[in-house]
């Protein structure tokens, strides 16, 4: 068993940094392929609670070597402040963090035009992290963007930010907003280089070598299959590809060469930012479900939208990925429930619709179909295998798998690496 992706089957915030720190434990490899500092993957273990933002989940593993792929829009500052916590903490990172030199910046510039689009779409905004994914990815995609390997020739660096700048600053005095100074920009980021310049090297040969040599690989994917450019309900989407096929280019990973592709999923669904969500609970199912899960997002603090577990989207993120499986996730969350509802598909005009059929406003009108499910009531904190959940918990797993089609092979039934069931 070689090469496995672990990718979220909803909206995001499944819990992907615990499993793939779970995973790591066993891993020569772990590579972040996609997304930026949008994600926030939680990870609970001996050092303490960590949010890490770009740096891959295996790092506290010290025989895992971690690369941050070329797929990755970096936010320097960002970077260097993950780096100094690891520090901070006596977490060794130094000869095993590799990032990839064909990164792209994530500039000051961008964080600025994604507040300011934001700004001016008003009730049309995606509701984004405001990390200036979506510009930083934009010019890349438009070949205005400056790589990490442009750092290392300052004068060329100089030049392409000078002319960036200049584009930008007429760009936000049109939209209402600032203009920035080029020197200062530079300046700053030649410091942040320096320090990180260490741990960037071309990773093509890290990861060939290790596929080629039996190594076991992870991939780490960011974001979820709904919030796909191409696939989730546009515009309220991410920017970089959040499927599974996105380790092919954003880690330079082959795609026949992924075995086993782990879909994250939680026991109910949650969503941050704007966007249909057909199964959303306004109410005080949701508020409780938000209380128990703690949901308030890692990366904006943001309160995350909840309710129940949609199989529609989960199959929906299984066929497109072609999951091998699931982790779900918190199902602790619903250890004080008297009933939990599980949708199993959707109605539209009261005919039986897909997830698929229609764009994002099809979706608002979409009716989820119930079943309902009595709860357990009691803590499942400390199951340590299957037999040990309460028979309404195994009962409500069961029918899960059965909808979606796809075993649950990790069941969590805690935040904490141990809370957690491998079957
Ligand atoms: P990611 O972005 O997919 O890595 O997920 P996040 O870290 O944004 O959000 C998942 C949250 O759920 C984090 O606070 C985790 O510590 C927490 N978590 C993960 N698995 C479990 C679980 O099985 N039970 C509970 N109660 N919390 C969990
Ligand atoms: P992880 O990896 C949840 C959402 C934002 C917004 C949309 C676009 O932790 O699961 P962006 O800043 O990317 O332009 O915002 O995507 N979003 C996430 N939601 N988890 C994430 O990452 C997310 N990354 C982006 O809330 O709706
Ligand atoms: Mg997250």
């Amino acid at each position: 068993m070689s090469v496995t992706a672990i990718v979220g089957a909803q909206w995001g915030d499944e819990g992907k940094g615990k499993f793939v720190d779970i995973l790591a434990a066993d891993a020569d490899l772990v590579v972040r392929y996609n997304g930026g500092n949008n994600a926030g993957h939680t990870i609970v273990n001996e050092y303490g609670t960590f949010k890490l933002h770009l740096v891959p989940s295996g790092i506290f593993h010290q025989q895992a070597v971690c690369i941050i792929g070329p797929g990755v829009v970096i936010d320097l500052p960002g970077l260097v402040e993950e780096l100094r916590e690891f520090e901070a903490h006596g977490i060794n990172f130094k000869g095993r963090l590799f990032i990839s030199p064909r990164c792209h910046l994530i500039l000051p510039y961008h964080r600025a035009l994604d507040r300011l689009y934001e700004e001016a779409k008003g009730r049309l905004s995606t509701g984004t992290t405001g990390r200036g994914i979506g510009p930083a990815y934009a010019d890349k995609a438009g070949y205005n963007g400056i790589r990490l390997s442009d750092l290392a020739r300052r004068s060329l660096f100089l030049e392409k930010l000078g002319l960036q700048v200049s584009i930008k600053n007429r760009l936000s005095v049109a939209l209402g907003g600032e203009t920035m100074s080029a020197d200062k920009i530079a300046s700053d980021y030649l410091d942040y280089y320096n320090y990180i310049q260490p741990f960037v090297r071309e990773t093509f040969g890290l990861v060939q070598d290790a596929i080629q040599g039996g190594k076991r690989v992870l991939l780490e994917g960011a974001q979820a299959a709904l919030l796909d450019p191409d696939w989730g309900g546009y515009p309220f989407v991410t920017a970089s590809t959040t499927l599974v096929s996105a380790a092919t280019a954003g880690a330079g990973v082959p795609g026949r060469a992924i075995e086993r592709i782990i879909g994250v999923a939680k026991a109910y669904t949650t969503r941050v930012g704007n966007g249909p969500f057909p199964t959303e609970l306004t109410g005080a199912d949701g508020e409780h479900i938000r209380k128990n899960g703690q949901e308030y997002g890692t990366t904006t603090g943001r309160p995350r939208r909840c309710g129940w577990f949609d199989t529609e989207v989960v199959r929906f993120a299984a066929g497109l990925n072609g999951f091998t499986e699931l982790a779900l996730t918190k199902l602790d969350v619903f250890d004080d429930f008297e009933t939990i509802q599980l949708a199993t598909g959707y109605e539209w005009g009261g005919k039986p619709a897909h997830y698929y059929d229609g764009d994002a406003i099809f979706l608002e009108e979409c009716q989820p179909t119930y079943e309902s499910w009595p709860g357990w009531q009691q803590s499942i904190n400390a199951a340590q295998t299957f037999e040990e959940l309460p028979e309404n918990a195994r009962k409500y797993l069961q029918r899960l798998e059965a909808v979606t089609g796809l075993p649950a092979s990790f069941i969590g039934v805690g935040p904490r690496r141990e809370e957690t069931i491998i079957r």
